[in-house]
């Protein structure tokens, strides 16, 4: 993969092999079960297409997004799998997901009664977000179908209390007997609930760790796949005293060298991380100093004579060197989470695919 940037600006780099290698590991954990890979928001920023079209190599039984046309998007780009789209679906949409041959997910019984499409039932147990209550055994009677392909619920908190997923399985459990009829396809799992959860069920649903984020601190690391790099587009050399960027409120404590990096907010460099986040430059850790910008960021390299020169490469997430920055370390100086930092790598940011 080249380390230069053709646009002179930020950049992704995607590790194919290591996204197959995290999509392995979730199904050695789920022995009986296939994938529903959630390739949402663009595959958490990655890139769904590209996500997608790699994770056919496990024979996945389709993929799970948040939108329509992001399923429209998998479909244009020849997926042939079963795509459901985890936003309920609206009575005006029956023709666009029969145009497209998308997968509902449905949560209201006068819905589910005209629906002639297959469909997933969703039921809450304790998300409080999207489905039918487990305790609304009225409402659940009525979602009896035919169409009724799969029935799933959502983990809220299998990452950081264990202890949450044994009642939410039990009402799963409880509410799919009110349901009165078993669907094909059941799916409960997300990253960390494929670890916590010991059932076996037809689907697990993995995001979070296919692209790299840590579940939790006492579940395994996935192998890193996001690494966000950006040239050195200009550097300077200041005196005492000289403030950096929008409202000075930086200012230099003797003579130093000042590097600007072609990557800004407008990037998915949240102006959180001001005062806490370093870069690598050279095998090296540089804190960045100044408001973030929308397009650019600026690197303090200390008042040494440096070697960094235009057209250097910094990593803001990755490895460089014996360096690493994860992303979970870049979330949190943002005061935020993986998920949210590569969701919201900008849509101007080159994806560069390396390895499959
Ligand atoms: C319904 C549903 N299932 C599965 C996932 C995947 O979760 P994670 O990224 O924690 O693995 C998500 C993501 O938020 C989701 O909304």
């Amino acid at each position: 993969m080249s380390t230069h940037s053709s646009s002179g600006r930020a950049w992704v780099e995607v590790d194919l092999d290591n996204l197959i290698g995290n999509a392995r590991a979730v199904l050695d954990q789920t022995p009986g079960s296939r994938l529903l890979p959630m390739v949402k928001a663009d595959a958490y920023g990655v890139g769904a297409v590209m996500c997608a079209r790699m994770l056919e190599r496990v024979d996945p039984w389709g993929f799970g997004v948040a939108t329509v046309p992001e399923g429209i998007q998998l479909r244009q780009a020849g997926i042939r799998r079963p795509i459901l789209v985890f936003t309920p679906a609206q009575p005006a949409q029956l023709g666009t997901y029969r145009e497209h041959d998308l997968r509902a997910v449905l949560d209201r019984p006068e819905l589910i009664s005209v629906w002639t499409l297959p469909f997933h039932l969703e039921i809450d147990t304790g998300m409080a977000r999207c489905g039918v209550r487990w305790d609304d055994g009225a409402a659940l009677a009525r979602c009896a179908s035919p169409q009724l392909e799969g029935v799933f619920t959502h983990l809220f908190a299998a990452d950081v209390d264990p202890a949450s997923v044994a009642p939410q399985w039990e009402r799963f459990t409880e509410a799919r007997r009110r349901l009165g009829m078993s669907p094909r396809l059941v799916h409960v799992a997300n990253s960390a609930g494929a670890w916590r959860l010991r059932q076996e069920l037809a689907l697990v649903r993995p995001g979070i760790y296919l692209y790299g984020g840590r579940m939790a601190s006492d579940l395994p690391m996935p192998l890193p796949v996001a690494t966000l790099r950006a040239p050195v587009v200009s550097l300077r050399r200041l005196t005492t005293g000289d403030s950096v960027s929008y409202g000075g409120d930086w200012r230099t404590s003797g003579p130093t060298t000042v590097a600007t990096l072609g990557v800004g907010y407008a990037d998915g460099v949240p102006r959180a991380v001001q005062g806490r986040a370093h870069v690598l430059l050279g095998g090296r850790r540089y804190p960045l100093v100044g408001r973030v910008t929308m397009d650019f960021v600026m690197v303090d390299l200390g008042p040494a004579p440096s070697p960094v020169a235009v057209g250097d490469v910094a990593t803001l997430i990755g490895r460089d060197g014996d360096e690493t920055i994860t992303v979970d370390e870049f979330a949190a100086w943002a005061g935020s989470i993986s998920y949210e930092i590569l969701a919201r790598l900008g849509a101007r940011v080159e994806r560069r695919y390396a390895g499959g």
